[in-house]
Order: structure tokens, then C-alpha cells, then sequence
């Protein structure tokens, strides 16, 4: 296995990161992927109850970082999604440093197909840390112009910083009927690929089902939208084709 290694970003913080990270992840792992999800925002640590490993994990990446534990030792197997593997992030403090990022990864690439960072909102530590090891991004944005804007920033950071367009790519999530049209505040998906200019690589809905399992640590039901959305964007995420649709 040499994993691909992806980072999940966005600028404007609270626009669905963990949840898309963990959606994402669940999906490959369906697929048969290996897959370590590894959660780089410290203070607003989330991606263990989403995934449903709360209470299980004894490390986290800060104590792999600072080399007080092994990175298999801190490694957590989602009950819910199985094939998903879990790093969380530390309650508090930490600073998420490149270079022993950089080494886990090396050593992690090995034993998994996807390894994805879940990174935290603006262009911080855990960002930078994750722009210079990730092969690809995805910058998860809400249809807002706030969002949009935010995110147009960190595309052209990531471009500017060696990352190929292609490698790229924009995820709209928490989309309902009410997102666009003339009354809206951003009028289609076009508007908010323009603005980002980013190609689309996913469209998350609005969903109760995703926002109740997230925050209960509950599967998340196999056929409601935004499972069916996720297993789309893994989809494209491996190469195939699958049509865009806005909801
Ligand atoms: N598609 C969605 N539908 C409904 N709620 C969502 C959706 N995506 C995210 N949320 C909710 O938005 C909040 C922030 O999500 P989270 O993934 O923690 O964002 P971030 O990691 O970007 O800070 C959470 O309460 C989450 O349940
Ligand atoms: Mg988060």
C-alpha cells in the first residue's frame, strides 16, 4: 500500500470539515479501503465522537508528535465504520508540527490506502503541517459568500504553494432548495465554484440524519442523502465517474 494522503480544509471554521472527513472516510472504508483519519484541530476535537471511538482513545496525535507514544498506539478502529481508523486530536493545546507530521505519514503510508487530515479552520499550524505532506485537497465550504470567500483564499494559497489544480478540488456542503436561486444570497453552483475556482468534486446536503449521528455517535443510515452524497464523492475520489447532482 502507498496511501494517498488528503487534506480536508476551509478557511471559514464550523463549515462541516470533521463531518465531511469522517462521511469521506466511512465511505472509502465501505469500499474495502484502508483508511486513517487523523483529526489535526486541538481544542475543538469532534472527529472521535462522529466516529464513534469517544472513550476508546488513550493517545492522541499530540502525544505522537512529541514522541511520547508510538503512532500505532494511538491508532483507534471506528466501531461504527469498519476499515476506518482513527487518530483524535488533543482536548487542548499542541501545536501540530511538519516535520514529525511529515514522519508519521512516511511511516503510516505503508498500512493504509487513504490517510486523510482533518485540519482546522484558517491557515494554521495544522494547515501548513498538512499542506507540505498531502498529495491532494479538498476544501469543504457551506454555500455562503462569507465561506466562498474564505475559501478562495486558502485555494489560491494551496495552488500557490506547488499543489496542482487538479489535486484541488471543492466540496459544498449543508446545500438545502433554499441555498441558491435569485433570492439567495449566492444564486447556483456555479457561482460557488467561480468564486472559489475550484472544480466540484461534492455536494453535501443539509441532513438531520448526518448532523444526529455526528453528534450522538451513531451509524449513519446507508441510504439517507447524505450518505448516498458521501458515497459519491468516494467514488470520485477513486477515479470513477459519477454525475453531480445539486440535490
Ligand atoms: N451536511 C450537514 N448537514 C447538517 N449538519 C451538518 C452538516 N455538515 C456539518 N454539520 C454540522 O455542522 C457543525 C459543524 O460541523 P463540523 O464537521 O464539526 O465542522 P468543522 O470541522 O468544519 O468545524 C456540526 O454540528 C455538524 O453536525
Ligand atoms: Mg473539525
Amino acid at each position: 500500500m502507498n496511501a494517498q494522503t488528503v487534506m480536508i480544509c476551509s478557511g471559514k471554521g464550523g463549515t462541516g470539515k470533521s463531518t465531511v472527513a469522517v462521511l469521506l472516510g466511512a465511505q472509502l472504508a465501505a469500499r474495502g479501503k484502508k483508511v486513517l483519519l487523523i483529526e489535526l484541530d486541538s481544542g475543538l476535537r469532534s472527529v472521535d465522537v462522529i466516529s464513534g471511538v469517544y472513550g476508546k482513545t488513550v493517545y492522541d496525535i499530540e502525544d505522537v508528535l512529541c514522541g511520547r507514544c508510538e503512532g500505532s498506539k494511538a491508532i483507534v478502529e471506528s466501531p461504527l465504520y469498519p476499515g476506518l481508523s482513527v487518530i483524535s486530536a488533543p482536548y487542548e493545546g499542541g501545536v501540530v508540527r511538519a516535520a514529525p507530521l511529515a514522519r508519521l505519514i512516511l511511516a503510516m503510508r505503508d498500512y493504509f490506502d487513504w490517510i486523510l487530515l482533518d485540519t482546522a479552520a484558517g491557515m494554521g499550524a495544522p494547515f501548513s503541517a498538512a499542506d507540505q505532506i498531502a498529495d491532494r485537497a479538498l476544501v469543504v465550504l457551506t454555500p455562503d459568500p462569507v465561506a466562498l470567500r474564505d475559501g478562495r483564499i486558502v485555494a489560491d494559497t494551496l495552488l500557490d504553494h506547488g499543489h496542482a489544480q487538479s489535486a484541488v478540488r471543492l466540496v459544498v456542503n449543508r446545500v438545502t432548495r433554499s441555498s441558491f436561486g435569485p433570492g439567495s444570497a449566492v444564486f447556483d453552483l456555479d457561482e460557488c465554484i467561480d468564486t472559489v475556482g475550484l472544480q466540484l468534486i461534492g455536494v453535501i446536503p443539509e441532513s438531520r440524519e448526518l448532523q444526529k449521528a455526528g453528534a450522538a455517535g451513531t451509524e449513519l443510515p446507508g441510504f439517507c442523502p447524505a450518505a448516498v452524497a458521501g458515497r459519491a464523492l468516494a467514488a470520485r475520489m477513486l477515479g470513477e465517474r459519477v454525475p453531480l447532482t445539486a440535490l
